[in-house]
C-alpha cells in the first residue's frame, strides 16, 4: 500500500515557519502565522478564559460523551454572537459545536457536497489558504473570483463582475470581516450590493467568520453577515474562536445554516450530525466549555478583546505612519484602512524572498504579513526594509496559484 503513496509537500506555511525557527539572526521578524501577539511578542491565554479554566477544573464536571451537536450553551452562545442579540434569524437557524473553524468548513463542504454536489464553489482570489482545498476534499468545484484593492478600498466592480459566471444554486465564500490575506473589508453599501447579487441570481453565501472582534468591533464585525441574514432564505456560516477567545489549540469552533423559517431545521440537524458522526463523532468540549462561561459573562472578555482589536489596529497606523515618513510608495498607505490581523503587501515572490533573505523579515509568499506579529520597536525597521525592498521592483503582484 505505501509503495502507491504519492510524495506530499510539506504545507508550504509550516515550512516557512521551521526556516524562521532555524534562522539564527536575532532581530528576524515572524510575521507569518495568523495569531495574535501581545506587545511582548506572546500568544496570551486571555485572564477571562484562565478565570473560566479554573471554574472548571474546580467543578470537574464529567467526561462523558456529549452530544453529536456538541454544546448546547455553546452553540446558543454562538449563534447570538453571531446574529446578535434577539436576531429575527434566530428562530431559523440550527448551530452545531465544530472542531475549529476548519472543521466547520469541512462540515459546511460535505453538507453541500450532500444537498448540491453539482454546485461550484466561488473563492475570493486571492483567499485564505484553506478555503479552496477543503471544498475539493469534499469533492466541490472551485472558482476563484477577484478580491482586490481599488484607489478606495475593495473593487467590488472586478468582484461582482467575476461572479456573473455564477450559476442558481452555486455557493459564495465571503469572509465575514478581515478578510484573509488582503486584510480588506467591504463597505456596509457594497455588502448590501453582494447580498442583492445572492438574492437575485439565486446564490448561496457561505460566509467564514473567523476573526470577529479584530476589525471594527464585536457587533460591528457582524454587520456584513447580519445584513445577509435578514435579506436571504439561506445561509451559511463557519465560525472560529481560535482568535478572538484565543482558544487555537482548543479547536472551538461553529457551523450555521440559516434556513428560511423553522421548518427544515429538525432536518438540518440530522443532517450536519450525521455528517460529523462519519467524521469525528463529537467535537471536544474543553474550548467549547470554556467559550459558554465567557459568554455568561461576558465583559472581561470583551474588554480583553478590544484592548487585542486596538493594539493591532494601533500597530496598522504606526506602520503606514513610517511608511509615509519613510518614504515608502503611496500603495502601502492601503494598510491604513485594512482590518484585522493580516495585510497583502504590494510586493511579488521576489521582492518576500529579499525581505526574508536579506532582512529576515517572514511573510508568507503571496505577500501577506500577520500585523499582529509585529513589536512596537520593529515597526521603524520594517518600515524602511519595505521601502528598500519595492524600489528594486515594480511587477504588480502575481495572480496567486491558491486562490
Ligand atoms: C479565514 C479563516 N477561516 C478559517 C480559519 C480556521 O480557523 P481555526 O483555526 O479555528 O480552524 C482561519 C484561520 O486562520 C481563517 O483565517
Amino acid at each position: 500500500m505505501l509503495a502507491a503513496l504519492p510524495t506530499a509537500e510539506p504545507d508550504p506555511l509550516w515550512a516557512l515557519l521551521s526556516t524562521f525557527r532555524q534562522d539564527r539572526r536575532a532581530d528576524k521578524i515572524d510575521l507569518v502565522v495568523g495569531v495574535y501577539r501581545d506587545a511582548s511578542g506572546q500568544t496570551p491565554v486571555m485572564r477571562a478564559v484562565q478565570d473560566a479554566e479554573a471554574q472548571l477544573a474546580s467543578a470537574a464536571a464529567s467526561k462523558s460523551y456529549r452530544a453529536l451537536s456538541g454544546n448546547t450553551a455553546f452553540n446558543e452562545g454562538m449563534s447570538r454572537l453571531l446574529l446578535g442579540e434577539g436576531a429575527e434569524a434566530l428562530d431559523r437557524q440550527c448551530t452545531i459545536q465544530t472542531v475549529g473553524g476548519t472543521g466547520a468548513l469541512r462540515i459546511l463542504a460535505d453538507f453541500i457536497a450532500l444537498v448540491s454536489p453539482r454546485a461550484t464553489i466561488w473563492n475570493t482570489n486571492p483567499g485564505y489558504v484553506n478555503h479552496r482545498p477543503i471544498m475539493l476534499a469534499a469533492g466541490l468545484a472551485v472558482r476563484p473570483f477577484r478580491w482586490q484593492e481599488s484607489e478606495t478600498g475593495l473593487d467590488i466592480e472586478a468582484a461582482i463582475a467575476d461572479l456573473q459566471d455564477a450559476r442558481p444554486g452555486d455557493v459564495i465564500i465571503l469572509h465575514g470581516c478581515c478578510h484573509n490575506p488582503t486584510g480588506t473589508d467591504p463597505s456596509a453599501e457594497e455588502w448590501r450590493r453582494l447580498a442583492a447579487l445572492c438574492k437575485d441570481r439565486g446564490l448561496i453565501p457561505l460566509i467564514d467568520m473567523a476573526y470577529q472582534g479584530f476589525g471594527d468591533g464585536i457587533e460591528e464585525d457582524a454587520w456584513g453577515l447580519r445584513h445577509f441574514a435578514k435579506e436571504l432564505d439561506t445561509v451559511l456560516v463557519a465560525a472560529s474562536c481560535s482568535k478572538n477567545m484565543g482558544l487555537y489549540c482548543e479547536r472551538t469552533g461553529a457551523a450555521m445554516v440559516i434556513a428560511a423559517d423553522n421548518r427544515p431545521l429538525a432536518n438540518v440537524r440530522a443532517t450536519l450530525e450525521r455528517i460529523t458522526r462519519a467524521n469525528y463523532s463529537m467535537p471536544p468540549e474543553h474550548g467549547a466549555a470554556i467559550a459558554a462561561q465567557l459568554f455568561e459573562d461576558p465583559q472581561t472578555w470583551l474588554a480583553e478583546l478590544e484592548a487585542s482589536r486596538e493594539r493591532v489596529a494601533g500597530i496598522r497606523r504606526d506602520l503606514a505612519d513610517a511608511l509615509a515618513r519613510c518614504g515608502a510608495p503611496e500603495k502601502f498607505q492601503a494598510l491604513r484602512r485594512q482590518k484585522g490581523m493580516f495585510s497583502l503587501l504590494p510586493l511579488d515572490l521576489s521582492q518576500m524572498n529579499r525581505l526574508r533573505e536579506e532582512f529576515g523579515v517572514y511573510g508568507t509568499a503571496n505577500g501577506r504579513i500577520n500585523i499582529a506579529g509585529l513589536l512596537p520597536g520593529e515597526v521603524e525597521r520594517l518600515a524602511r526594509t519595505l521601502r528598500a525592498v519595492s524600489s528594486v521592483s515594480s511587477l504588480v503582484h502575481p495572480i496567486k496559484a491558491n486562490a
